[in-house]
């Protein structure tokens, strides 16, 4: 009888704890994980706008949930998510606070490091987790050797990307806000993995100087750069003034069809260069040098060879280039995210194309005027 008792009493005793446990948001159900639908968008929200109207509606009070609500939104656009709707939650994986946010590695050298960018400031505006696995790691590594965000814990064990949940874009192709409402804690306390080319100038651009902490270049790029700039500067006449360094980067190749296909548009040609070129001749008489780097450097040079003061990347890899060009003093790009990141590493002054596209693009006029790029100077292309 008392053995009976005893267990009766242990056993409610138990089940009281669990309930309290339960209720307490301790332990949270499974069904308030997900709370918003990853797929199938119900509201159809295809603009930052909607989003910002449906966080802070719908999710005005989780009862389970932690919540900050003290943290300024001083930027617009990037903040499509207010602090006050933000959720964080006690669950961990590995030892590290969910929601964790991975990328997986798409593209090139451009593209990879837009991606970076946009994971870092995901972490600096959402406070959230983030951790690059190996295959992104690699693509960075001996290029940049200070970029700060953590690996996956070796404990984790081999990455499997079953076990991520993809975010990515909906509705265009430039909005990414699922990756912040991942971020944010609306789609639950889960492992993301990016996926697509997220690159949000909205958002890191606010982090500049922390990005191009990030992206310091290895040793042994920079001391090849500041070699080949050296013997730039003796082969020029002694008539002239010191050097200007304008770096020229010229995306061909495959971007031909791309800006085609999915944008309707075409890479800028010879009527561009021309009036860049003379855009820093005009400005630094007798000074400017142009430094040019391309995917088709024999198309370059075809265009661009009889001038005296355009001299030609020796071209050996993405790194090298993109260290060559980030360390002129001023750019000409013409679409695509590499020459984005020369020019926006090089700092000074931007000449790009003004090209016309059937859809929005990101390497556009819009884009970089919403987003404030105030060194960022638009050239017809015609
Ligand atoms: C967001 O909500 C406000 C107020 O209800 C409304 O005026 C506005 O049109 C909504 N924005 C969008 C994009 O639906
Ligand atoms: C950011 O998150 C970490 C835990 O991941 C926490 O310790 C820290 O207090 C948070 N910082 C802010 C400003 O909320
Ligand atoms: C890069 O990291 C090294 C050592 O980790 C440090 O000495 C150096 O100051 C860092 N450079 C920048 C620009 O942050
Ligand atoms: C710099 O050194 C790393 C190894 O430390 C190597 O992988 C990379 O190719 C080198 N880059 C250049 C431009 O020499
Ligand atoms: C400078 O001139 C020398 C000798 O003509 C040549 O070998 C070298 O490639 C030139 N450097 C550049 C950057 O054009
Ligand atoms: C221009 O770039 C060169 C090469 O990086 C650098 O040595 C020089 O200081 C820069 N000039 C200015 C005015 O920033």
């Amino acid at each position: 009888m008392t053995c009976q008792r005893s267990l009766f009493v242990g056993l409610s005793f138990f089940f009281v704890l669990v309930i309290y446990i339960y209720v307490a948001g301790i332990v949270k159900p499974q069904q308030h994980y997900n709370l918003l639908p990853l797929s199938k968008p119900t509201n159809n929200y295809h603009h930052n706008e909607d989003l910002l109207n449906l966080s802070t509606t719908t999710f005005s009070s989780t009862p389970t949930l932690e919540r900050i609500d003290n943290v300024k939104a001083k930027y617009l656009p990037s903040t499509i998510i207010p602090p006050t709707s933000w959720v964080k939650y006690v669950k961990q994986w590995q030892g590290l606070r969910l929601p964790v946010i991975t990328c997986r590695p798409r593209g090139r050298l451009g593209n990879i490091m837009g991606e970076y960018a946009t994971m870092y400031s995901l972490k600096r505006h959402y406070n959230v987790t983030v951790v690059m696995n190996n295959d992104f790691k690699k693509k960075l590594k001996n290029i940049f050797l200070n970029t700060s965000l953590p690996d996956i814990p070796a404990s984790a064990g081999p990455f499997k990307l079953k076990d991520w949940t993809p975010v990515q874009y909906i509705g265009s192709w430039n909005n990414y806000a699922p990756i912040e409402l991942a971020a944010a804690g609306l789609l639950g306390p889960k492992k993301f993995i990016m996926e697509e080319y997220p690159f949000e100038i909205q958002m890191f651009h606010q982090f500049k100087e922390e990005l191009k902490k990030e992206f310091t270049f290895a040793p042994n790029y920079t001391t090849k750069a500041n070699r080949f700039l050296s013997s730039v500067m003796k082969n020029r006449s002694s008539e002239l003034l010191d050097p200007v360094f304008i770096g020229f980067h010229i995306r061909r190749t495959d971007y031909k069809k791309f800006i085609k296909d999915r944008y309707g548009s075409r890479l800028p040609e010879t009527p561009y260069f021309t009036r860049a070129l003379t855009h820093y001749r005009t400005k630094f008489p007798k000074a400017a040098v142009f430094i040019v780097a391309s995917d088709d450097l024999q198309y370059a040079r075809s265009k661009l060879h009889q001038y005296h003061d355009v001299f030609f990347s020796p071209g050996f890899s993405a790194g090298e280039d993109m260290a060559l060009l980030a360390s002129c003093n001023h750019s000409i790009i013409t679409v695509g995210s590499f020459g984005f990141w020369t020019a926006y590493l090089a700092g000074g002054e931007v000449v790009y194309a003004d090209v016309t596209t059937k859809t929005e693009y990101r390497f556009s006029r819009k884009m970089f005027e919403k987003v404030g790029l105030d060194n960022f100077i638009p050239l017809p292309v015609d």
